[in-house]
């Protein structure tokens, strides 16, 4: 396959780092096309452990390329560090990672008024952001007031900064936020432009040139559906949209030529930040999923919030992404557990429903209908190497969200290593 997008199918988080790298084995170039370092893919190399926020895991690898397209949205500070902590661990970036000319830059005030956004909230209404600045700078993309790295080159950068700068100090002062010194923020890009300026190109001939050598490339998602910015629990959402469509509006490689579209589900569900989820637990076996899984935040270190999975979910990823196959992750953090529950449909006032309502204080009154299914609490998934190897009552798991999801499961992830992945040759 010349093109394969790869999705988070539920609120991010669903293991998308490990799958990324595993594909990208066999690909030619890693394309991140949206969100920004709101993301954590976290990755293990033989005893190493990667946590990458903005460059693309392909970086890892060598003699793979890298793009981070039009759609993300580039802190160049928090850039230049993650940069030089994978250089210093032995990975070049200089002809590997380049960075579209058309993506939008995150500056210090975005961050400031992302925290005070969230700050000014009525209660119940947060969001929970990653206080990365992500929807001030998508919002400033919209409003088209924002900067894009082809500004941060030209001469006349100072004087569009200084005026953007002055703009937002107004806001600022006016909720009693401390204000921001424009000739700081520019000294600081400028340190950052050393080091990012022979990175930044047009990527989209680049990825067109590379299509027609005929090399091959991998879309790597951010966040998950549901928090999609038009498909995912708004207004509990990221800024960008995380749906395959936004792997081609991000990258300029245009729908027509995406050729497969790989889902990423964990075995359970998790999110964090706040919004509804309906099956989540509150209870001990929320707590053990948790401890089990190792469930905290990536980029905050915040706990994640656990439940069960939800097939309404991965159906709404399915019908929104055009999903081809799932990468089922996590799979081992179930062992041990006596019963699982599979979320079929919602009660919703009275009535059964099997789609994702749009408005979310429905969501909110939404009651999962359960099935249960027995776990393997004597047998462990560890360790195996063919979907065969696997115990019986996982292989029935596995069917049964196949069958309630009408997607074949591709991809088994048993653990955090590379090497603990399940290839299935023949998905049904
Ligand atoms: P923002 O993207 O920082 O604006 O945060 C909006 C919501 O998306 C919050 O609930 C975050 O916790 C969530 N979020 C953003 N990025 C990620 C991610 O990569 N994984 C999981 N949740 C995320």
């Amino acid at each position: 396959m010349a093109t394969t997008v790869l999705i988070g199918a539920q609120w991010g988080d669903e293991g998308k780092g490990k799958i990324i790298d595993v594909l990208t084995e066999g690909v030619d170039w890693v394309v991140r096309a949206q969100g920004g370092n709101n993301a954590g893919h976290t990755v293990e190399v033989g005893e190493e452990r990667f946590v990458l926020h903005l460059v693309p895991s392909g970086i890892l690898h060598e003699g793979k390329r890298c793009v981070i397209g039009n759609g993300v949205v580039i802190d160049p500070v928090a850039l230049v560090e993650e940069i030089q902590g994978i250089v210093e661990r032995g990975f070049p970036v200089r002809g590997r990672l380049f960075i579209s000319d058309r993506a939008h830059v995150v500056f210090p005030y975005h961050r400031m008024l992302d925290a005070q956004g969230e700050a000014r909230r009525a209660k119940g209404e947060q969001i929970g952001t990653t206080q990365r600045g992500i929807g001030p700078t998508y919002s400033d993309k919209a409003a088209r007031f924002g900067l894009r790295m082809a500004d941060l080159r030209d001469p006349a950068f100072p004087e569009l900064l200084r005026a953007r700068v002055a703009e937002k100090n107004r806001v600022l002062e006016a909720v009693g936020a401390p204000v921001v010194d424009a000739e700081e923020v520019l000294a600081s890009t400028k340190k950052a432009l050393e080091t990012l300026c022979p990175l930044v190109c047009d990527t989209i001939p680049m990825l067109h040139q590379a299509l027609a050598n005929g090399e091959s490339i991998l879309f790597e998602g951010a966040q998950g559906i549901m928090l999609d910015i038009d498909f995912g629990t708004y207004p509990f959402v990221t800024s960008s949209n995380a749906c395959s469509g936004g792997a081609a509006t991000g990258s300029g490689v245009p729908p027509n030529r995406m050729d497969r579209v790989v889902g990423v589900l964990k075995a359970y569900t998790t999110r964090v930040g706040e919004g509804p989820f309906p099956t989540e637990l509150f209870d001990a076996q929320g707590e053990e999923l948790r401890r089990a899984g190792r469930e905290f935040g990536a980029t905050t270190g915040r706990p994640r919030r656990c439940g069960w999975f939800d097939a309404v979910v991965a159906r709404h990823a399915v019908m929104t992404c055009g999903v081809d196959e799932w990468a089922l992750t996590k799979l081992d953090v179930l062992d041990g557990f006596d019963t699982l529950r599979l979320c079929v449909a919602y009660e919703l006032d009275g009535r059964r429903i099997d789609y994702f309502p749009a408005n979310i204080r429905e969501v909110e009154r939404c009651v999962p209908i359960y099935e249960d299914w027995p776990g393997w609490p004597a047998d462990s998934t560890r360790g195996a190497t063919r979907f065969e190897d696997l115990p019986a009552a996982a292989r029935r798991y596995i069917a049964r969200i196949e069958e309630l999801t009408a997607t074949p499961v591709g991809i088994l992830s048993v653990g955090p290593r590379r090497s603990e992945t399940i290839f299935r040759e023949a998905a049904p």
